[in-house]
């Protein structure tokens, strides 16, 4: 059984997952209206990542006999002014997942829950590749490329 303040916290997590799996499916259609297919099926893919990742969390409650909580996702838009919105603020939705885990894993340490630290540092090590991703793309899009020929060096 996990901490009463570890589990609140990956509860909460659940959310923030759920909701940027739905931001990322809304820069998709966003995408797709335009005709920029290999931008939209990137993003699809990001969003199922997030997907994948409240799985994890929710798993791992179940596994540890804590409740698990699915929490209220807001409306995400589906419409930006332009792809460089999109990417940066990705790159922002991504450093706040990152200092989160941060946050959870100081949490663990401080409750002695070594096993839910644990737990935390695959999340930790996946943020450093998500914030990688969008800086290389907001460098991407700000280096001018048409936004057609731009989908060909997109991360598979
Ligand atoms: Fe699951 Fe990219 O945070």
């Amino acid at each position: 059984m996990l901490s009463t303040a570890l589990t609140n916290a990956l509860q909460t997590q659940i959310g923030y997952e759920f909701s940027a799996s739905q931001t990322y499916l809304g820069m998709a259609a966003y995408f797709h209206a335009q005709n920029l297919d290999g931008w939209a099926k990137f993003f699809e893919r990001q969003s199922a990542e997030e997907r994948e990742h409240a799985l994890k969390i929710f798993h791992y409650l179940l596994e540890t006999g804590s409740p698990a909580k699915l929490p209220i996702i807001p409306e995400a838009p589906v419409e930006y002014r332009s792809a460089l919105e999109t990417v940066e603020k990705s790159l922002e939705q991504e450093q706040k997942v990152s200092q989160a885990f941060k946050d959870m894993a100081a949490i663990a340490l401080k409750e002695g829950d070594y096993t839910g630290f644990g737990f935390l540092q695959w999340f930790i090590e996946e943020q450093v590749e998500e914030e990688a991703t969008f800086e290389r793309l907001i460098a991407l899009v700000k280096s001018g490329i048409n936004l057609f020929q731009a989908e060909a060096l997109l991360p598979q």
